[in-house]
């Protein structure tokens, strides 16, 4: 009997991480952030002054990297790299940058799937991030693609920052997130897009717990 694993893919801003969290604690399941380990990857290449362009030293760095989450009672898991913790570093833009950067290598790419398949432990696996149906756990029982239009993701990643205190232009965010699908989706290794078997969630204008119903939903009810 495998371990039962049900992957959320899609486009950054699209509540993939909120909802994926939620559907994870919903079944009491493990839950695998794998942008956060792109994220800590860039950040780990950049601490050495790599060049992250240099596919075969961001690879290296990717395979000593020691990343690990403690998850302390209520909220995120922490994230430590390398013996130090990285939780609010790793959001930031720079290392979202450098983690957009690193994940274009084949590489690099290659280099983590030993510690994602890692993750796949009982009862279950909530697997979150661009790759998990198509690559990562091509076999996964279960597997949504999670979009939103780039319209709402511009505005969600607009209230966030302003709430950070960042100044953008809404016209600005539309933009790059528009330029960023376009990377990822035409990418050679790992591009982005929904695996054949993959159920299709679109949030636009969808409250965060009616999504979570609807991922939900992909499950069969005597889980
Ligand atoms: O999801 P998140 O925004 O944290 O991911 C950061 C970057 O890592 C993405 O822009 C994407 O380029 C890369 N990524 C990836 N494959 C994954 C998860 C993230 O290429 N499975």
């Amino acid at each position: 009997q495998t371990i039962p694993v049900l992957t959320i893919d899609g486009p950054s801003g699209s509540g993939k991480g909120t909802i994926s969290r939620a559907v994870a604690d919903r079944l009491g399941w493990h839950y695998l952030d794998s942008g956060a380990l792109y994220r800590a990857v860039g950040l780990a290449a950049a601490w050495e002054g790599l060049d992250l362009s240099d596919a075969e030293a961001v690879a290296n760095c990717a395979a000593r990297t020691d990343i690990r989450f403690e998850t302390a009672g209520e909220g995120e898991p922490r994230v430590i790299v390398n013996g130090k913790d990285a939780t609010r570093l790793i959001r930031t833009e720079t290392a979202g940058a450098a983690a957009s950067a690193i994940a274009a290598h084949p590489q690099v790419r290659a280099a983590l799937v030993a510690l994602q398949h890692g993750f796949r432990r009982a009862p279950g696996l909530v697997a979150d991030g661009r790759d998990m149906g198509t690559v990562i756990f091509p076999d996964a029982r279960w597997k949504v693609f999670l979009t939103a239009s780039a319209e709402e993701r511009a505005k969600r990643r607009h209230k966030q920052l302003k709430e950070k205190g960042v100044s953008v232009t809404l016209a600005g965010l539309l933009n790059e997130i528009a330029a960023r699908d376009e990377r990822d989706a035409s990418r050679s290794v790992a591009p982005l897009k929904p695996a054949q078997d993959a159920v299709v969630v679109d949030s636009t204008g969808t409250p965060i717990h009616e999504v979570v119903e609807r991922v939900l939903a992909v499950l069969p009810e005597q889980l």
